[in-house]
């Protein structure tokens, strides 16, 4: 945990901050560790996440939302780590959705926080140049700003039925209107603040932050994405991970 004198960055009207909700079991990765202490090589996912925000330069101080009992291991984790000294880090306790979780992040941040980045820890290897046009995009005065791809799959919406069973079909959308959203989604701090003071947490709660903002009615837009940026949910996730870590230690070899 860094300590820093203040950088002409964090006295600046324009603090950004960013908040990663990492107090998720991840059931679907299979048993074992909270997902977000899973290791990546050698290195717990949370960790690659927290240096992936921190190397943006714009970004002056990370909010690591952890496991309900878990925030004295995290806090534990962070300063076992080398992490970038421009940034500071703060450790609180989630909650039992990710929108709570979200939500408990965003309460700790300093008043003069006016950006706020949301990450998930399970997208540990988004590079810095996703990080920064989604900065950019705010600065430029976007409410809402969500990395984007997309799609390679056609989508079909059905409608639900047993597990197993088939499920009839109720529409194709079209394919080129499609995009499937990464983070970190940027937000104006007072924008995103309003859409969890509005959007009250139902059943499994929000998954997305944009899509609350949308609901106030504030414009959110879509910048590109990144492939690396993907979210690790399933076992063969991990194999992919690994796979971009390799690659990445390749290349930084040359
Ligand atoms: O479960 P899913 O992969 O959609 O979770 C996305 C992110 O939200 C993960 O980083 C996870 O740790 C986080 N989360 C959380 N609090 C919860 C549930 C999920 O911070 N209660």
């Amino acid at each position: 945990m860094s300590s820093m004198s203040p950088t002409p960055a964090e006295t600046s009207p324009s603090r950004t901050a960013a908040v990663i909700p990492a107090a998720g079991r991840g059931v679907r990765l299979g048993p074992g560790t909270p997902k977000a202490l899973r290791a990546l090589g050698g290195t717990p996912m949370l960790i690659h996440a927290v240096r992936a925000m921190a190397a943006s330069r714009a970004v002056t101080l990370v909010v690591v939302v952890a496991p309900p009992d878990g925030a004295p291991e995290v806090k534990n984790l962070i300063a076992d780590h080398s992490l970038p000294e421009h940034t500071d880090y703060l450790v609180v306790p989630g909650g039992a959705t990710r929108q709570e979780s979200v939500r408990l992040g965003l309460d700790a941040l300093p008043e003069d926080v006016s950006v706020v980045l949301v990450h998930d820890a399970a997208r540990p290897l988004v590079p810095v140049d996703t990080v920064d046009a989604v900065v950019e995009a705010v600065r430029d005065g976007a409410p809402a700003v969500v990395p984007a791809l997309p799609l390679s799959d056609t989508v079909k919406e059905v409608e639900p039925g047993a597990p197993g069973e088939p499920e009839p079909v109720l529409s194709t959308p079209v394919r080129a209107r499609l995009r499937a959203v990464q983070t970190p989604q940027g937000f104006d701090r007072d924008t995103l603040l309003r859409a969890h003071k509005a959007v009250a947490v139902d059943g499994e709660g929000a998954t997305d932050d944009a899509g609350m903002v949308e609901r106030l009615g504030a414009s959110v837009v879509v910048v590109p994405g990144h492939e690396e940026a993907f979210k690790v949910t399933r076992p063969l996730d991990l194999v992919l991970a690994e796979a971009v870590l390799a690659r990445r230690r390749a290349n930084d070899g040359f």
